[in-house]
């Protein structure tokens, strides 16, 4: 069956109620299409902007029948959709990306499995499916990062494991497991990368990422690395892409080891936090390029015109620095419109651009936006 195109009028289903979602529903208005949100609560981000709802749980086979008889294609924001609703979702409507590669993305060890097949390079990892499996560990070597398969976020269920004796010590853990061998890394990188449906594949420049507390602070874009490595990222991404039969955009996140090397760490098949400096240093950012990608739409140049430096907005501590934010020249601020401030939680963003080449040093990083209180 020929993979059918949507033009502008038809109507964008997207599942999930965050920020994502919210972002993904602006820039598919922008186009001219229609969208409908499925959402656990009747007042999320998305649903706020998005022209229809339908409110229920992600596995409820009503709710989800429902919201697909309401759209002409469907995507998602939110990743973990169970098995089940993503069979009855793809008998309905084309979902875009397709749910096979959500169900590899889930799952670190199908992840992983998948990522070695393609032939990137990983950071050395074992499964461990339960406690007689933790004996081979220290095959590869210390120190030890332990991480849940599934339902992983912002470094949520994983465990630092230093040496023997602590990984001796182990008990009671949430199997099943995946092991790697904690990278030594000189920084960590990303590269968003799109592919339409007639197969055409767009990278976003690398960046580079610098997390606080296991969640994403601040994305520089471009990475201060040599334009060869940057490409040599860039060219992972794409490879992962095709190799996947990707339609939409996916985010790859990367080690840049100490030894020079580059390593995939994971993949987001979605619009993603490190890509959100697109939405001011790019004609077209990361949720047009996806919406282009999963309606058949073309997918133009994914040229940054501007460098910049994006900050994330964490929980009521950087919300009271918007005043502050508001009053700063050059500050491009992005809401999510969450009502409430949690500690830890993502509630906005900021992107400052600067001309190409002229990205701040260290030290005037510090002093871009007001400090924090
Ligand atoms: N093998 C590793 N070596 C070094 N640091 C790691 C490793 N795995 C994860 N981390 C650190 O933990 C962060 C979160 O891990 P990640 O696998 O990306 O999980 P999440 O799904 O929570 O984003 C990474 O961005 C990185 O800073
Ligand atoms: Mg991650």
């Amino acid at each position: 069956m020929k993979a059918q195109i949507f033009a502008p009028g038809s109507t964008v289903g997207i599942i999930g109620g965050g920020q994502l979602g919210r972002m993904s529903a602006v820039a598919a208005s922008k186009l001219g299409f229609h969208v409908h949100v499925l959402s656990t609560e009747a007042s999320s981000p998305a649903t706020e902007v998005a022209a229809s709802v339908t409110v229920g749980a992600y596995d409820d086979p009503a709710a989800l029948e429902d919201f697909a008889s309401r759209c002409d294609v469907v995507t998602f924001e939110f990743e973990n959709i169970s098995a089940e609703g993503l069979g009855l979702l793809e008998r309905h409507r084309p979902v875009r990306p397709a749910g096979e590669i959500l169900r590899i993305s889930q799952d670190r060890i199908a992840e992983k499995t998948r990522l070695s097949e393609i032939g990137v390079r990983l950071a050395p990892w074992r499964a461990v499916n339960g406690p007689e499996d933790l004996v081979e560990l220290e095959m590869l070597g210390f120190p030890l990062i332990l991480k849940t398969t599934r339902f992983g976020y912002d470094g949520k269920g994983q465990f630092r494991i230093p040496d023997v004796e602590a990984l001796e010590a182990l008990t009671d853990l949430p199997y099943p497991l995946v092991a790697e061998k904690m990278i030594d890394f000189e920084r960590e990188l990303s590269v968003m990368v799109v592919r339409g449906l007639d197969g055409t594949v767009r990278c976003f420049d690398t960046v580079e990422n610098r997390h606080r507390n296991g969640i994403l602070d601040v994305t520089l874009a471009p990475a201060r690395i040599m334009p060869d490595l940057a490409r040599q990222a860039q060219d992972m991404a794409a490879s992962i892409a095709e190799a996947l039969g990707l339609v939409g955009i996916m985010g790859v996140e990367l080690f840049h080891a100490a030894d020079g090397s580059l390593m995939v760490n994971e993949i987001a098949p979605r619009p993603h936090n490190s890509g959100h400096w697109t939405m001011d240093a790019c004609l077209v950012d990361q949720f047009e390029m996806h919406v282009r990608a999963v309606t058949g739409l073309p997918l133009p140049s994914a040229r940054r015109h501007s460098d910049a430096v994006m900050h994330n907005l964490i929980g009521p501590k950087d919300m009271a620095r918007v005043p502050a934010i508001l009053a700063t020249d050059g500050a491009s601020i992005h809401l999510y419109g969450k009502v409430e401030a949690r500690p830890g939680r993502k509630m906005g963003h900021v992107n400052t651009i600067f001309p190409r080449g002229a990205l701040p040093g260290e030290l005037a990083l510090e002093g871009l936006l007001p400090p924090r209180c």
